[in-house]
C-alpha cells in the first residue's frame, strides 16, 4: 500500500468485457434520459461565457435564504446518517398540506418515488397508461421495469386526453400518469374533465398525479386532488422542491397517499433515501413564505412579458400554468443550436415528436430580455 493516502495522477482505460454480461428484461434497448453537460464544459467548447440555462424549470431565483441557513446548520452533523423517517419535515408537511404524516412519503427527488411505485407495484407484462408526449421519467422506467408503457397521445391544444386515458384502462394496468400540469407542454387537466375520468378508473388502478408545478398553476379549474387522497381513493399526488422551492440539486420530492400504500412503498425504499442537507433545506424552504411569493411572482411577470413578446413576433405560443411554456419557431433544432451558440440554452422538443417547438423555463426579468433579443437574431 502507497503511503500517500490520496493518489493522483493519470485515467486508466478499463479492458473490454471478454464474454457477453446479460441484463434483465429490456434494458439492452433502453434510451437513457439525455443528461446535459455542465454549464462550464458548454461554455468552454462553445469558447462563451455568462450563458443562461433556461432548459430543466428550475428556480432562477436560487434557493430560499431559509433553506441555505438550515444547510449551514446542518453541516457539523454530516458524520451521522440522515433521520430515516424524515420526521420533522414530514410532521411539518403534514400541517401545510392538512394530512395525517402517515400519508406522507420521500423520496430523493420526486424521480425515486416514480421508481417506486414501479417496484412496488407493477410487475413484468404490467400495463403503465400515460400522456404522450408527457414526462420523460415515465416511459423510461416502464421499459427498465419491464412494464408496457401505453402512451395515449395529447389532445389537439396539447391537454391529456382523458377520455383516450380510461379507454386505454385494461386488466393489466397497474397505474395511470397524469402529469399536472404536464411536462413538456404546461397544460392542465381541469377538475371536472378529472372527475369524470375518476368516475371511470377501476378501483384497482393507482392514479398518480404529478404535480411537480402545482405551486405556479394559476387556474381555479385546477383538480384538489389531495382531496381524492382524504377519501381514500388510491390516488398518489407527487410534488417536488425541485422547482418553485429551489432546491432542484439536492434532489427531495414527496408523494402524499393513502397510508396503506406508503406503507408496502416504505418497505421497499431504501431506509437514508433522502440526506440530511436535503431534509434541513426542504423543512427551511417550507416555511419561506416570502420566497415563494418572489417565486411565484417572477414566474407570472415573466411569462406574461415572454409571451406578450413572442405573440408579437407571430409566434405561437402553447398557454402553460407551469414555470415553462413551449414556443412554435419552425425548426426547434436549429434554433436551439443557434441559440446556444449565443449562450441561451433552451430544450428542443424534437425527442418528444414535436420538432417545431423549443421548451423554455421562465427566468429572471434580465434573462427574459436576452432570451427574447437572442431569439429576434436566431429567427430573423
Ligand atoms: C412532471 C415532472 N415530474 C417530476 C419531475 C421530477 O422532479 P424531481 O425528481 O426533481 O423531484 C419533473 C422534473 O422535471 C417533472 O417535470
Amino acid at each position: 500500500m502507497s503511503t500517500e493516502l490520496i493518489k493522483t495522477g493519470s485515467p486508466i482505460k478499463v479492458t473490454p468485457l471478454k464474454s457477453k454480461i446479460a441484463v434483465t428484461g429490456s434494458i439492452e434497448s433502453l434510451v437513457p434520459y439525455p443528461p446535459g453537460k455542465p454549464i462550464e464544459e458548454l461554455e468552454r467548447e462553445l469558447g462563451i461565457t455568462g450563458s443562461i440555462k433556461l432548459a430543466s424549470n428550475e428556480n432562477p431565483l436560487g434557493p430560499s435564504k431559509k433553506a441555505v441557513s438550515a444547510i449551514e446548520r446542518a453541516l457539523t452533523t454530516l458524520h451521522r446518517y440522515p433521520d430515516g423517517s424524515n420526521f420533522y419535515l414530514k410532521e411539518r408537511l403534514s400541517e401545510v398540506l392538512s394530512i395525517e404524516p402517515g400519508a406522507l412519503i420521500f423520496g430523493n427527488g420526486s424521480n425515486e418515488i416514480i421508481e417506486l411505485l414501479f417496484r412496488t407495484f407493477c410487475e413484468k407484462g404490467s400495463e403503465i397508461v400515460m400522456g404522450e408526449p408527457s414526462f420523460a421519467v415515465y416511459p423510461i422506467i416502464s421499459q427498465a421495469s419491464g412494464a408496457v408503457a401505453i402512451k395515449v397521445p395529447l389532445d389537439a391544444d396539447f391537454r391529456h386526453d382523458l377520455n383516450a386515458m380510461a379507454e386505454a384502462i385494461t386488466d393489466k394496468t397497474r397505474i395511470v400518469f397524469i402529469a399536472n400540469p404536464n411536462n413538456p407542454t404546461g397544460t392542465i387537466v381541469e377538475a371536472g374533465a378529472f372527475d369524470s375520468f375518476m368516475s371511470r378508473v377501476p378501483d384497482n388502478v393507482i392514479v398518480v398525479m404529478d404535480e411537480a408545478y402545482a405551486e405556479f398553476v394559476s387556474s381555479s379549474e385546477y383538480p384538489q386532488s389531495i382531496e381524492y387522497v382524504r377519501a381514500g381513493a388510491p390516488v398518489v399526488v407527487l410534488r417536488t422542491f425541485s422547482k418553485v422551492y429551489g432546491l432542484a440539486g439536492l434532489r427531495v420530492g414527496y408523494g402524499v397517499a393513502n397510508p396503506e400504500l406508503v406503507g408496502y412503498m416504505d418497505r421497499v425504499r431504501q431506509p437514508f433515501n433522502v440526506n440530511a442537507l436535503a431534509q434541513a433545506a426542504a423543512l427551511g424552504a417550507l416555511n419561506d413564505e416570502e420566497h415563494l411569493r418572489a417565486t411565484i411572482g417572477n414566474n407570472k411577470t415573466g411569462y406574461d412579458y415572454l409571451t406578450g413578446e413572442l405573440v408579437n413576433l407571430g409566434l405561437a405560443v402553447v398557454p402553460s400554468e407551469a414555470n415553462f411554456f413551449m414556443v412554435k419557431v419552425g425548426d426547434g433544432k436549429r434554433v436551439y443550436t443557434e441559440l446556444l451558440k449565443t449562450g441561451v440554452i433552451v430544450r428542443p422538443m424534437a425527442s418528444y415528436g414535436l420538432g417545431e417547438y423549443i421548451r423554455v423555463t421562465v427566468g429572471t426579468p434580465k434573462e427574459n430580455e436576452r432570451f427574447i433579443e437572442m431569439l429576434k437574431q436566431v429567427i430573423n
